[in-house]
């Protein structure tokens, strides 16, 4: 904070035009800038004042996904501020360390702000004396991917390259950077990958089918860091990876990639001559649920249904002023989640719920995956699948729920529950 200012950040939403073809500037939005955002940082237990501002055109909401807010500052539909407007708000960290991202929640609008660029990341830090890599930008970097289609003028001209199924691009982008590269230095790195597409899914890989160390979901570390070769992120969801570089420095043309083998995001590893401090991996003595906790019964349903335009939430589309679900503050419930296949068979949706970062009990009654035993905020639902969450309000106000397709957001895929 500096003296006389009366807020510790500023965050701004703007108009902005970016670069991304040498000599073509695009129409893009940001915050504080051109596009993207700046990395809100916060210590655990810290509370910061937040000046937002819309510089924009036309209304927006600055949404904190994943961080435990009371209702009226949580930026869902009902938070609009108007063009010209600003708010100062109170931020409080009051959860596990976490990689969080912030964005627009505007009413028929989401997905259009996001896809012009409005998407920043929130991180909440561990102690540091974690023994993880934390040096922001040198072995700590914060990711984030996503998926653009441009038109004829290589412009974002969202309305018409949009589709209600959720806008795909056929170009992939790192921090907003189309070529994207990123030159290794340390030998343990860690990655917060988020996948901030509209729609779709990332599986990642290493080039080289080397395996990496998933430590964090949406919400927090996981009760047992998982060594994997592949790692699958719905739209909205984060993980942290530990990748070890100090074994693969041989590899000529290393990168993370996608499933079709498509370059994510190449390295160039130039180590010096650190020593490798593996990093302490902690593990957590309780089981990840208690026997009570798997023996709740279910007290909320959801369903998922639907396509394109005919998106559903338990058989209705989204209404500002209905109340859907009530759910008492602190108070632990079990929420089942499914999604009813259609005649076609249907489709992945991810379902994300506002104000809570909860634990994923089961699926079809299957015990919870290591990589999903830590904080979700949204869970990839199969077709036909059935979810059990055990969700809790730490905070009052009403909360929004829904489909993390944006465009299926927009077209009514959500609803309400109200934390008293
Ligand atoms: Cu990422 Cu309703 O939000
Ligand atoms: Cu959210
Ligand atoms: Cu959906």
């Amino acid at each position: 904070k500096q003296q006389g200012e009366e807020f510790d950040y500023e965050v701004t939403a703007q108009q902005g035009s970016t670069e991304f073809f040498e000599g073509i500037p695009t129409d893009t939005y940001g915050y504080n800038g051109d596009l993207l955002g700046p990395i809100i940082r916060l210590q655990q237990g810290e509370s910061v004042d937040v000046k937002i501002t819309n510089d924009l055109d036309e209304p927006t909401t600055f949404h904190w996904h994943g961080l435990e807010v009371p209702g009226d500052i949580d930026g869902g539909p009902h938070g609009e501020i108007e063009p010209g407007a600003s708010q100062i708000i109170t931020l409080e960290a009051d959860q596990p360390a976490a990689t969080l991202w912030y964005h627009p929640h505007v009413h028929e609008a989401t997905a259009e702000q996001v896809f012009k660029g409005l998407s920043g990341m929130l991180l909440i830090d561990e102690p540091t004396d974690s023994g993880l890599p934390n040096d922001y930008g040198i072995d700590d970097i914060p990711l984030i991917f996503q998926d653009r289609l441009f038109d004829e003028n290589l412009q974002l001209n969202y309305k018409r390259l949009m589709d209600i199924d959720g806008t795909m691009g056929d170009i992939s982008m790192v921090n907003g950077t189309l070529d994207p590269k990123l030159t290794i230095t340390e030998p343990v790195m860690r990655f917060r990958l988020l996948n901030g597409a509209n729609a779709r899914n990332y599986t990642f890989r290493l080039s080289n089918g080397a395996s990496f160390t998933q430590i964090a979901s949406d919400g927090g570390m996981l009760k047992e860091p998982v060594e994997t070769d592949t790692l699958t992120l719905a739209a909205s969801e984060r993980a942290e990876i530990l990748v070890d570089f100090s074994t693969m420095t041989e590899e000529q043309s290393l990168a993370l990639i996608d499933d079709e083998g498509a370059e994510l995001l190449p390295f160039d590893v130039e180590l010096g001559d650190s020593p490798v401090d593996s990093a302490e991996l902690r593990t957590a003595d309780e089981p990840f649920l208690s026997e009570q906790e798997r023996a709740m019964p279910v007290t909320k349903k959801i369903e998922l249904f639907g396509m394109a335009e005919m998106v559903t939430i338990n058989g209705k589309t989204f209404d500002m002023d209905r109340i859907d679900l009530r759910q008492e503050r602190g108070v632990t419930e079990v929420w089942e989640v499914y999604n009813k296949p259609d005649m076609m068979g249907g489709m992945i949706h991810p379902f994300h719920i506002h104000g809570t970062q909860f634990k994923i009990i089961s699926r079809d009654g299957k015990e919870t995956a290591p990589n999903e035993q830590g904080l979700k905020d949204s869970v990839l639902v199969e077709p036909d699948e059935r979810v059990k969450l055990l969700v809790t309000f730490p905070e009052k106000g009403i909360f929004v729920f829904h489909c993390h397709i944006l465009e299926h957001e927009d077209n009514g895929m959500m609803g309400q529950v109200e934390v008293y």
